[in-house]
C-alpha cells in the first residue's frame, strides 16, 4: 500500500499492489479460497481500493465496526459514519479462520483483491439497523439489505488490490481520487464544491449548483452516483446522458462531470457525513447538502425516515472534523412572478411558488403529460 500525501484533501490510500509485488501476488492468489462479491460489495471494494474510502485500508475489523456503529468513529478516533463490512454466509465462514487469506472475485471470476482476514464475527444486525439507520423498517433499502439479504457473518481485514472492478461504460468520465486531485491542480481549481446526486438534473439542480459555486467563489464538480442508488431510480445510462447535456448550461470551464461508483445506503444524516469524507478524498473543499440529502423517502407507515434538514444538522456538527465545508440549501422552488428559482425561505409572501415532486414528475412522464418549461431542459 502506498500513501500519497497531498496538500489538499489529506492522506490518500492506494490499496492496489503495484510492480513486482503485484506480479507475485497474482499466482499466489490462485490457490486461495475464493469469494464472489455481489454488486454492493463490488462497489465497496472499488472505492476501498482506489482510495475513495481513505483512510480505510480494508473491510472493517470488529473493533472498528463496533465503534463506527455506536460512535461514528473508528477505534483510533477518526470519523467514519457508515460500516463498510464484508458479509458472508455461515457455510463460507465455517471454512475460514483469522489469519487466512482469501481472494475476492467479480461475477466473471476475475481476481480483484486478496483479503487477509483479521476478524470474523456474527454482528448484531438489529442493533446496526437501529444505530446506523435509525429504524428496523425493511422499506429502508439498507435495512432490507442488512436484515433480509446479507450473510450472517462479517469478515474484516486488510486488502491488497490486484485490479479494479472493470467498467465498459463512460470510461472517460470515471476518475479515482488521485486523478481528480491532479486534474483540479492542473486546471488551477483550488476551491471546488461537489454536487452529489442520484437523479436526473433539472433546472432547480442547475440553479442550486450555480448558486453554490458563486457563493464560494469556486468551481463545481458534478459528482453523480452510478454504483447503486435507491431501487426504482432512473438508470445511470439515462442519467449520464442527461448530465452530459446539462454541462453545456454552465459557464465554460467552470464545471466538471465525474461519475462515482458508490453503493449508496440512503442513510440520510450519516450518509451525508460519508459523502463529505469521500468528496474530500477527491480533492473537493465544499459539498452541497440540500433538502432530504440521501433520504430514502417514507417508511411502511408513510412517515419520512429522516427530517428534511437532519443531514445538514449532522454535517454542520462534523464538517470541521472532516475538513470540508458544507454549502446548505433550503428547498429550491420556482417563483412564477420572477421567473426564477429561489430558496423557499427567501420567497416573499405574496409570490407564487411552483414545484414538481419526483412522484409527480414520474406520473407525468408515464402518462405522456406536459413537463413545464420552467422545470426541466
Ligand atoms: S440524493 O443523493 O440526495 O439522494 P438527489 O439527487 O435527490 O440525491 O439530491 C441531490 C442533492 O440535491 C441533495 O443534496 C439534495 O438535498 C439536493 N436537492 C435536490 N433537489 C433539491 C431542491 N429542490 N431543493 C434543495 N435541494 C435539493
Ligand atoms: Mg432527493
Amino acid at each position: 500500500m502506498t500513501d500519497i500525501i497531498e496538500p489538499h484533501g489529506g492522506i490518500l490510500c492506494d490499496l492496489l499492489v503495484h510492480g513486482k509485488q503485484g506480479i507475485q501476488l497474482r499466482p499466489e492468489s490462485i490457490h486461495l479460497p475464493s469469494l464472489t462479491l455481489n454488486d454492493r460489495q463490488l462497489c465497496d471494494l472499488e472505492l476501498l481500493l482506489n482510495g475513495s474510502f481513505s483512510p480505510l485500508t480494508g473491510f472493517l475489523t470488529q473493533k472498528d465496526y463496533d465503534s463506527v456503529v455506536s460512535d461514528l468513529h473508528l477505534s483510533n478516533g477518526t470519523l467514519w459514519p457508515i460500516p463498510i463490512t464484508l458479509d458472508v454466509d455461515n457455510e463460507f465462514s465455517n471454512d475460514i479462520s483469522s489469519g487466512d487469506k482469501i481472494v475476492l472475485r467479480d461475477h466473471e471470476g476475475v481476481a480483484l483483491a486478496v483479503l487477509t482476514i483479521s476478524d470474523k464475527w456474527t454482528p448484531n444486525k438489529e442493533n446496526e439497523a437501529a444505530q446506523v439507520y435509525g429504524t428496523h423498517d425493511r422499506t429502508h433499502p439498507a435495512v432490507d439489505y442488512l436484515l433480509n439479504q446479507s450473510g450472517e457473518v462479517y469478515i474484516g481485514g486488510k486488502l491488497e488490490g490486484l485490479e479494479l472492478p472493470r467498467h465498459y461504460d463512460y470510461k472517460m468520465l470515471r476518475h479515482n481520487p488521485a486523478e481528480l486531485r491532479a486534474q483540479f491542480e492542473k486546471m488551477g481549481w483550488t476551491t471546488v464544491v461537489a454536487f452529489q446526486t442520484r437523479n436526473p438534473m433539472h433546472c432547480a439542480h442547475k440553479e442550486l449548483t450555480v448558486r453554490a459555486a458563486r457563493e464560494i467563489g469556486g468551481n463545481l464538480l458534478i459528482h453523480p452516483v452510478v454504483g447503486m442508488t435507491k431501487p426504482g431510480d432512473v438508470d445511470h445510462y439515462t442519467r449520464v446522458r442527461c448530465y452530459k447535456k446539462i454541462m453545456d448550461k454552465f459557464p465554460d470551464d467552470t464545471a466538471m462531470l465525474s461519475l462515482l461508483p458508490l453503493a449508496m445506503r440512503m442513510g440520510g444524516p450519516r450518509e451525508a457525513l460519508w459523502h463529505a469524507i469521500i468528496r474530500k478524498n477527491y480533492g473537493c473543499t465544499h459539498l452541497i447538502v440540500g433538502r432530504d440529502h440521501a433520504g430514502p423517502g417514507v417508511d411502511s407507515e408513510g412517515n419520512p425516515f429522516y427530517g428534511p434538514y437532519d443531514a445538514q444538522e449532522l454535517l454542520s456538527q462534523y464538517a470541521e472534523e472532516i475538513g470540508i465545508q458544507m454549502v446548505p440549501f433550503k428547498l429550491m422552488v420556482y417563483v412564477e412572478e420572477r421567473a426564477e428559482y429561489m430558496p423557499i425561505d427567501e420567497v416573499p409572501e405574496n409570490l407564487t411558488q411552483l414545484n414538481i415532486s419526483g412522484t409527480e414528475l414520474r406520473r407525468r412522464l408515464d402518462k405522456g403529460l406536459d413537463i413545464p418549461e420552467w422545470f426541466s431542459y
